[in-house]
């Protein structure tokens, strides 16, 4: 059986191996036990999720917790224990370690984390930089109770705080740095305005068409953040950010395809369903516009839709087929938006995850190419 302590040690290794552990982790990772944190069922996330009870498999559990993969440690806000949508986990050692490692802190400097989970990144972060420089928000009540146990446990202290993160926590504010380790598809205001001016904030951003990648970004003295994503990152979103769907019936109350036009295009959805930079490239530029995939056939139909409840199109994609047929309702064309968006960036020669940043201020964030005067907005 895996002892806890060799577990670390090839954790750190793992994540060494990887270039994603800070020299000035390492401390961290080899002392703060993973394991601690996690329930004696969870799901370990591999291609698939994997359920481990450490009563029945106390090796595959413990073996899990040191290994470079992300744990489901919650479905459905709690709500059952079936496999439906993860709601939290410990987050994946790279991806723990990557963000710690852009988060840039110094000694003595004081952090706002946001998404508790299980705990062990406050308590990373508590490792380094002492239980009273910490924050730390879980909005779900039963996650943070889980998380305070854990952290007492190991002997971290760090204010583990039970609300909304949206809201940050002005209590001890400003912080040198926010961390959130759920997603957003908006920089709330507030961790802005609770990060000193020079701080960092490390974020990993969603948009509504799908994708995601991490944002660094450094506030200035008027308030703004700014910065480059750091590379792709896939987490869950902040529960605020969930966007409800209206039903398509609200789109298209009779029979498809109701007054669509019809035409014909040779990009095949699928490339970009099967494509996390090309859809998060797209989502930035088109950030009021959501898709949804239904079977058909031996392939899919893609439905488009404008939260704004103006426009729908579907594109019907059949492996094999070199063109496919699009209906478009509404006074928007939302696939030929889509194609234009794409053939954007397939002409501009896919420029990868590092080449894109966000500015945000008082009136929002604003995506840019290379340099924060270059946007990328479409429309
Ligand atoms: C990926 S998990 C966090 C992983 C965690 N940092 C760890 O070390 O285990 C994301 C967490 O964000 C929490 N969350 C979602 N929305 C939130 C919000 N508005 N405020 C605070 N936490 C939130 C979820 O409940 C979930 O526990």
């Amino acid at each position: 059986m895996t002892d806890a302590s060799t577990g670390r040690r090839r954790l750190a290794a793992t994540l060494e191996a990887a270039g994603a552990l800070d020299a000035q982790w390492r401390d961290a990772i080899l002392a703060v036990p993973r394991h601690l944190f996690l329930p004696d069922v969870y799901w370990a996330t591999t291609t698939e999720y994997v359920k481990v009870d450490r009563t029945s498999t106390p090796d595959g559990w413990m073996g899990y917790a040191y290994q470079d993969v992300p744990i489901v440690t919650q479905w459905d806000d709690g709500a059952c224990t079936g496999e439906q949508v993860p709601t939290s986990s410990a987050s994946m050692p790279t991806m723990v370690a990557t963000m710690l490692r852009h988060l840039e802190v110094q000694p003595g400097g004081t952090v706002l984390e946001i998404g508790t989970g299980t705990g062990y990144n406050a308590g990373l972060l508590a490792h380094r930089l002492g239980g009273t420089n910490v924050v730390t928000v879980e909005v779900d009540p039963d996650v943070a109770d889980q998380a305070r146990k854990a952290l007492a446990e190991a002997d971290l202290h760090p204010q583990v705080i039970t609300g909304d993160g949206a809201h940050g926590w002005p209590g001890d504010a400003p912080y040198d740095r926010v961390l959130a380790t759920c997603s957003v598809i908006d920089i709330p205001q507030a961790w802005i305005a609770q990060t000193r001016p020079g701080g960092i904030i490390v974020t990993p951003v969603g948009t509504l068409f799908g994708g995601g990648a991490l944002a660094k970004l450094t506030v200035g003295p008027d308030g703004t953040a700014s910065g480059p994503f750091v590379g792709s990152s896939a987490f869950m979103l902040l529960r605020q950010q969930r966007y409800q769907a209206p039903p398509v019936d609200d789109y298209l109350p009779g029979e498809w395809p109701g007054d669509a036009g019809a035409s014909l295009t040779s990009l095949d959805p699928e490339a970009i369903g099967d494509d996390w930079l090309a859809q998060f490239v797209i989502g930035l530029q088109l950030p009021d516009v959501y898709y949804r995939r239904t079977p058909n056939g031996d392939g899919w139909t893609w439905w488009l839709f404008d939260t704004g409840v103006t426009s729908w199109a579907t594109v019907d994609s059949t492996p094999g087929d070199a063109e496919f047929d699009v209906r478009q309702s509404g006074p928007r064309r939302l696939w030929d938006e889509i194609e234009t968006a794409y053939q954007w960036w397939t002409g501009a020669g896919r420029p990868g995850f590092e080449r894109f940043g966000l500015t945000v201020d008082q009136d929002g964030g604003r995506p840019w190419l290379d340099r924060p005067g270059n946007p990328v907005r479409a429309r």
